[in-house]
């Protein structure tokens, strides 16, 4: 059987993985908590959305608009930041790679995604300040919970793509990460 004299460029396939595995379970564990976290914390603007647009309490309202602004600050900003930057380095740092495998791009645009949801749509401080001037219009509030609600279905498709990793591999990936 012939066998190749020549070996110019490694396919990445065989390329070494660069993250030593200890370094590698640290930063995958800190992404699963973040993500997961992340997760979380939508779900919980999901509750307190539905919460201030079912309640006749204009001071329920009033209080679960500010404490998802709360929210947002101590928990999805730096929560996604983690949630990117690990999986960039875990995509970089493995043999998955960031173009390689459909999953990881995609969990990158869902990621991707959920931010811009939550920078451009979602509005708890505009909220508050509505509901502290008088009653809130029910579509407004509805807005909001369908909003979260979606931001909470891209996670639930990241975590969900995480743990199946379809197979399928990406043309812009073969050749590189
Ligand atoms: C959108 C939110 C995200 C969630 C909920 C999420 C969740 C997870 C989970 C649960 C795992 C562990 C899977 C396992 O070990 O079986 C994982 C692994 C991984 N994630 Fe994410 N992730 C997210 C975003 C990202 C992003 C944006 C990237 C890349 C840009 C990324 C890249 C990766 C990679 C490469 C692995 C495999 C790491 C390894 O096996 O060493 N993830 N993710």
């Amino acid at each position: 059987m012939a066998t190749p004299t020549t070996t110019p460029t490694r396919s990445p396939e065989r390329r070494p993985r660069r993250l030593p595995p200890g370094v590698r379970k640290a930063v995958l564990s800190v992404h699963v908590i973040a993500s997961v976290a992340l997760l979380g914390e939508v779900w919980v603007l999901v509750v307190l959305n539905t919460a201030a647009a079912t309640t006749d309490d204009a001071g329920l309202a009033l209080s679960a608009y500010r404490l998802m602004s709360v929210l947002v600050f101590a928990g999805g900003i730096p929560l996604s930041t983690t949630a990117l930057v690990t999986g960039l380095i875990l995509a970089f740092g493995t043999a998955w790679g960031l173009l390689r495998h459909a999953w990881v791009f995609a969990k990158l645009v869902l990621l991707v995604a959920v931010v811009l949801i939550g920078m451009f749509l979602f509005t708890p401080e505009r909220m508050a300040a509505e509901a502290a001037a008088g009653p809130l219009a029910d579509a407004e509030q509805w807005v909001q919970t369908a909003v979260v609600a979606t931001q909470a279905v891209l996670l639930v498709v990241a975590t969900a793509l995480s743990v199946y990793k379809p197979r399928r591999t990406l043309q812009a990936g073969r050749g590189r990460s």
